[in-house]
């Protein structure tokens, strides 16, 4: 290498040396030394209990893939709460009902407003995705399905994952409740719907409002019950 290349190379390092110096210059700690900061004064401190580092998980659990020896899980591996249900719920709004509506029929806004695609969004409610293991859906979620993209990039808690598998199974339930497990009440209810309102337009009134006899918006009618 001739002598001007090294003063080059000099020239140039001792310049980017000269940028930033206040990255150097940071407060930080050093393992193993005495410590102001932490109580016990030591700057090496124990992990957090219960937290596990990114590459001791177990990348191939049911709870990270929805599949347990090859099979897609038939259960949530996950504790089913109310809080579980809710949160689906919320990240379902966000990240699924612009495709598959807000009850997972397949008419989100954006179905309904001519999105070209090789397969319509599915709709929740056939019986072959009923009868369907709950690991599908988190596979589905995390991997995408057909023309479907992946979500494992907009969701990445593998938690909320599952807390959306739990709440389209609760979708499923509400289009499709098996009538034996109603109490006499419930049934009593189902069979006679309130009349539905429009909010923009609360005096349009569905079918079966405008054969209410008393005309009372929140009367009702016993005509067997909708679908
Ligand atoms: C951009 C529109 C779009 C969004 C957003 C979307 N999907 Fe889909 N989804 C589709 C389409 C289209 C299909 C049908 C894919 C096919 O059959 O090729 C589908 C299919 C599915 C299926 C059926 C798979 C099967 O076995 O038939 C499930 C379950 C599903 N989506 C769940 C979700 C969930 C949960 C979310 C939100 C996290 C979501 N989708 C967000 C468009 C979307």
């Amino acid at each position: 290498m001739k002598l001007t290349h090294i003063l080059w190379i000099g020239a140039v390092a001792v310049l980017a040396a000269g940028c930033h110096r206040d990255m150097w210059l940071q407060a930080k700690e050093k393992g193993g030394r005495e410590s102001a900061f932490f109580t016990d004064g030591n700057t090496s401190q124990p992990r957090v209990p219960g937290t596990v580092a990114v590459d001791e998980a177990d990348q191939t659990s049911a709870y990270m893939t929805g599949y347990e020896n090859g099979k897609l899980v038939t259960r949530i591996p996950v504790q089913i709460t109310p809080e579980l249900v809710a949160r689906g719920k919320d990240r379902f709004e966000i990240f699924c009902t612009h495709c598959h509506g807000a009850i997972g029929d397949g008419e989100g806004m954006i179905a309904q407003r001519g999105m070209k695609l090789a397969q319509p969004p599915a709709t929740y409610h056939s019986d072959r995705l009923r009868q369907m293991a709950d690991g599908h859906f988190f596979d589905v979620i995390t991997n995408g399905y057909g023309v479907m993209y992946p979500f494992s990039d907009r969701l990445p808690d593998e938690r909320d994952r599952w807390a959306i598998v739990a709440y389209i199974r609760a979708l499923q339930l509400s289009q499709m409740y098996p009538a034996e497990r109603l109490t006499a009440d419930q049934r009593q209810k189902a069979n006679n719907p309130p009349a539905f309102v429009s909010p923009r337009n609360p005096e349009a009134h569905s079918d079966a409002g405008s054969h209410a006899e008393s005309g009372d918006d929140h009367g009702g009618e016993a005509s067997g019950g909708g679908h």
